[in-house]
């Protein structure tokens, strides 16, 4: 399997992106680090905690990191996610603590004892990844890839020109992109498309404590569901990618974040026109929503039956 480091901020979506990428026999988890986003460290960091215990992998460690922006004010998401970050979800409280240390080291000391091997994703506010990047450049080389859920090329959502994960900070997105690695960026372009219709949830019932205590409370929370409509689950592409890279198309471009525009800040500035230069990204382009569900339902089965 494809050992993975993420570095999440739940979150419903990140929520349903950690349950995929438990259950996938392509994924081995080595860490989870957690980063202020949706709702605060605290509550990420208590939902991580959380959602291990329910999904039964207490091997896992668990690293809490950065509060907020490298400059600029917090911001949160809870009137999408809810004042918990997990919607309606009541998942019992954490017996198991959080792994010392910062999330910074713990990304950083992992890609280096396994260069070429781990891949990072982030679903969250890069804040983390960021600071890593900083702190030890040579991660961009030891990485195996660095796959993010977050920006855009046509529309925003935490504003008209940006996604909130670019957004909430967009110093350290730009720090990301500049690292000189290939940032494989998976976006609202594609992510809107992960829909969660009616017969997607029906689904999600039938599946025992799963559906009932987790997925339902939070996708029910999330959006209102219809025939052919829903919430997206945004964070979850980033994870499908890396299980099946045929579910998303992606092009070569140069992405620039936007740090100062008056209407624009946080806009991930995508130039799929690379002329000689170099791509700094593999931009998501388009979605195969039914395999994508297909997999997803599957792998939830699975894990509802352990
Ligand atoms: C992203 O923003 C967050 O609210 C979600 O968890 C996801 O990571 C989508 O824009
Ligand atoms: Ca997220």
């Amino acid at each position: 399997p494809r050992k993975i480091v993420i570095d999440c901020d739940p979150g419903i979506d990140d929520a349903l992106a950690i349950v995929l990428a438990h259950g996938s026999p392509d994924l081995e988890i080595l860490g989870i680090t957690t980063v202020g986003g949706n709702v605060d460290l605290a509550g990420t960091t208590d939902n991580a905690l959380r959602l291990r215990e329910f999904l039964g992998f207490a091997d896992v460690p668990i690293t809490a990191g950065s509060a907020g922006a490298l400059l600029r004010p917090r911001v949160n998401a809870a009137e999408v996610h809810g004042a918990s970050g997990l919607g309606d979800a009541l998942l019992p409280p954490a017996t198991l603590p959080v792994t010392g240390g910062h999330a910074v080291d713990f990304i950083i000391e992992t890609l280096r004892a396994d260069p070429g091997e781990v891949t990072l994703v982030a679903i969250g506010p890069l804040t983390n990844v960021a600071l890593a990047v900083l702190k030890e450049p040579r991660i961009v080389d030891w990485a195996r890839g660095l796959t993010i859920l977050g920006g855009s090329y046509t529309r925003g959502n935490f504003s008209p020109a940006a996604e909130f994960n670019i957004a909430a900070d967009p110093e350290a997105a730009a720090i990301v992109f500049g690292a000189g690695w290939t940032v494989t960026m998976i976006g609202l372009d594609v992510s809107r498309g992960a829909v969660t219709t009616e017969a997607v949830a029906d689904r999600m019932r039938a599946m025992g404590r799963l559906g009932s205590d987790l997925l339902i409370p939070c996708v029910e929370f999330y959006g209102v569901i219809t025939a052919d409509g829903g919430p997206a689950i945004h964070d979850a592409c980033a994870i499908a990618y890396l299980i099946d890279p045929s579910l998303i198309t992606v092009e070569p471009a140069v992405v620039d974040v936007e740090t100062a525009g008056r209407f624009t800040s946080g806009m991930t500035v995508t130039d799929f026109r690379l002329g000689d230069r170099t791509p700094n990204a593999l931009v998501g382009t388009s979605l195969d929503a039914g395999r994508f569900w297909d997999l997803l339902l599957a792998t939830y089965a699975q894990v509802a039956r352990t």
